[in-house]
């Protein structure tokens, strides 16, 4: 614990301490917004933990791949939320909300390209390595945010290609962050697949968490749209058993409230028969299924114990998250 909160005040400090330039306001202002409406910053985090994991000596060295990671991140969310007509993020207004939606593309774009200046600024003899797997995860973000976008307009999705989806969208940047620690610390390739194994299933228990709080967050403290997903037609994990468990005359209602223009009765409707069928356990099953596979992947990687603790922390605490 005491290195976690070490680390997540290095990760704070160079947040704060990164500088963007002032013109045009509209470019860089959206970009010091998002990144100061700070978050949970947990992919920073995983990428110094997976170094801290292999007993790395040079912590300082990461912060570049972690900060690389975040601004990946805070650029995909403010790309995500113009594609989910999102209006709240981090309890604050989106940025397509607050500026326009020209605007979100734009910085969104200009952050991405700041999380490869960030990867250039890493230890030489590792970047290769590190955009190899910097890559094929931005790639994989945006083959999985297609794929949930048109989720939207299918009537059935198969648990298997929702669990496909989200492992795109999700999980493979929480696993990368972590295999960029690895790499940064000279992990062999054996132990970086098994930290990447861990991360995709903690990642896939974290977007099970995601699309549970989306119908059940506390609004004080969610800080996104409560409901927001029912409002979109999205695919959820709640939705998609729904759809297997609901009988006719329910069935009925479902594919009416695709018209529906109400958005306090779509999603009460929607909630309503949520509870009818139970779907919600079933999610929290689902997700208790993939971090014990996380759990079995952490426990397989040959490092001692006592170096596990921070991410076996870290992981349980997010499998309770609120926000
Ligand atoms: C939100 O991620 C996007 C998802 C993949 C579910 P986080 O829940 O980590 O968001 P912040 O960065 O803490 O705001
Ligand atoms: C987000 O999934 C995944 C990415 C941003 C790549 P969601 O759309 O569920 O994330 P939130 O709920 O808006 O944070
Ligand atoms: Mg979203
Ligand atoms: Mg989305
Ligand atoms: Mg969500």
């Amino acid at each position: 614990m005491l290195t976690q909160s070490t680390y997540s005040t290095q990760i704070t400090n160079a947040i704060e301490q990164a500088q963007f330039p002032t013109d045009p306001p509209k470019l860089y202002d959206p970009i010091r917004y998002i990144l100061g409406l700070s978050g949970k910053r947990i992919r920073p985090l995983l990428v110094m933990l997976g170094a801290d994991l292999f007993a790395f000596d040079d912590m300082e060295s990461t912060i570049p791949a972690a900060l690389a990671v975040e601004y990946f991140h805070n650029f995909s969310l403010i790309h995500d939320d113009i594609m989910d007509e999102a209006p709240l993020r981090r309890g604050a207004q989106t940025v397509h909300k607050k500026w326009s939606e020209n605007v979100a593309i734009l910085s969104g774009d200009a952050l991405l390209v700041k999380a490869y200046e960030e990867i250039a600024r890493c230890a030489p003899a590792k970047i290769p390595a590190l955009l190899k797997v910097f890559n094929r995860m931005a790639l994989e973000v945006c083959e999985g945010q297609q794929k949930d976008m048109d989720f939207e307009t299918e009537d059935s999705v198969a648990e298997a290609d929702y669990i496909s989806m989200i492992r795109a969208k999700t999980s493979v940047l929480l696993g990368g962050a972590l295999q960029m620690g690895a790499i940064l610390a000279n992990a062999n390739e054996q132990e970086q697949d098994l930290l990447f194994q861990f991360g995709v299933n903690l990642g896939i228990a974290f977007q099970l968490q995601d699309d549970i709080l989306d119908v059940y967050g506390n609004p004080e403290n969610f800080g996104k749209q409560v409901g927001g997903d029912i409002l979109c037609d999205k695919k959820t994990i709640l939705r998609i058993h729904l759809q297997q468990l609901v009988d006719v005359q329910d069935a009925a209602v479902l594919d009416n409230l695709v018209n529906e223009l109400d958005a306090e009765t779509k999603i009460e409707t929607t909630k309503k028969l949520y509870a009818k069928y139970g779907v919600r356990s079933i999610a929290e099953q689902l997700k208790d299924h993939y971090a014990e596979l996380a759990y079995n992947a952490l426990e397989t990687i040959p490092v001692g114990d006592q170096q596990k603790m921070a991410l076996r922390d870290l992981a349980q605490n997010l499998m309770v998250r609120t926000y």
